[in-house]
C-alpha cells in the first residue's frame, strides 16, 4: 500500500542542523520499512512563507464562491499546504527551540494548516479536530538546554505546544525524536545523540 510522508525541516543551520539530520534519519528509515513511499518536503528555511494578512484571513472566512481575484490567489499557498497535511499518513517536523518555542517559520506554517471547516471546527461542545486520527506526527525536537527535567521544565513552549496544536486538528498521536542539551558541551551533545537514536528505533517500531 502508498504511504506519503510529509517532511517539514525549519532550521537554517544547513549541514550542522541537529534536527534536519534527525529528520533525514527518520525519512530514510521509514522509507526502508515503506518501500512504496511518496516524501512531500518542505524546508520552511528557505521557502518562506507569508504570515496571514488581511487577505488571506478574508480568503479563509469568505465562500470560495465569492473570493475576489485576490483572494482566490491569497488561499492557494494554504490551500496546497492543507491538501499536503490531509494527504499525509506520516508528518515528520523538524523543530528545534528558539527562545523556548518553535521557529517563526514553523509556525507559519501551522497558521496556514489551521484551517476552520478544513482541518477543525467549533462545535456546540468545543472544538474538533477535522484530520483523520490515524495519522502519526513525529516531531524532531532540538534544544540548546535541558527542559526534561530540572528547572527549565516550564519553559518548553516547543514540544508541548506541537502536541497541543495537532491533537486540537485531531492527531494525538504525537511522538518524540528528541536531542536535547546539545549546546551544553561535547559531553551533552554525545548523550543527546545517543538519546535521539533510542527515541527514534522506539518510533519506528509503532509508525
Ligand atoms: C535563534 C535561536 C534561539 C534559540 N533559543 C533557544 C532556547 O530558547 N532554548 C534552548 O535550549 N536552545 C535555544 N537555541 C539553541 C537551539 O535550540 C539548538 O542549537 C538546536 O540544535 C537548534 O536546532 P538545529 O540544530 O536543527 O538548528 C536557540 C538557537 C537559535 C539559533
Amino acid at each position: 500500500m502508498s504511504h506519503t510522508i510529509l517532511h517539514i525541516d525549519s532550521s537554517p543551520m544547513g549541514a550542522r542542523s541537529v534536527s534536519k539530520k534527525l529528520t533525514q534519519q527518520v525519512v530514510s528509515k521509514l522509507t526502508e520499512k515503506y518501500p512504496d513511499t511518496h516524501v512531500v518536503y518542505h524546508d520552511l528555511s528557505t521557502e518562506i512563507l507569508p504570515h496571514l494578512n488581511g487577505e488571506i484571513l478574508g480568503s479563509f472566512f469568505t465562500p470560495k464562491e465569492n473570493h475576489t481575484p485576490a483572494q482566490a490567489e491569497a488561499i492557494r499557498v494554504s490551500d496546497q499546504l492543507t491538501d499536503e497535511l490531509l494527504a499525509a499518513d506520516v508528518i515528520v517536523i523538524g523543530a528545534p527551540m528558539w527562545n523556548f518555542n518553535i521557529p517563526s517559520s514553523l509556525k507559519a506554517w501551522i497558521d496556514h494548516i489551521s484551517r476552520m471547516g478544513r482541518t477543525f471546527k467549533y462545535t456546540e461542545t468545543g472544538p474538533q479536530g477535522l484530520v483523520a486520527s490515524d495519522k502519526k506526527v513525529i516531531v524532531v525536537s532540538s534544544r540548546g538546554g535541558i527542559y526534561t527535567e530540572g528547572p527549565a521544565q516550564a519553559f518548553d513552549h516547543q514540544e508541548s505546544y506541537l502536541k497541543a496544536i495537532f491533537g486540537f486538528l485531531g492527531i494525538s498521536d504525537v511522538s518524540f525524536v528528541r536531542a536535547e542539551g546539545v549546546s551544553m558541551g561535547e559531553e551533552s551533545v554525545a548523550k543527546a545523540l545517543k538519546a535521539a537514536e533510542s527515541h527514534l528505533a522506539e518510533v519506528l517500531l509503532t509508525a
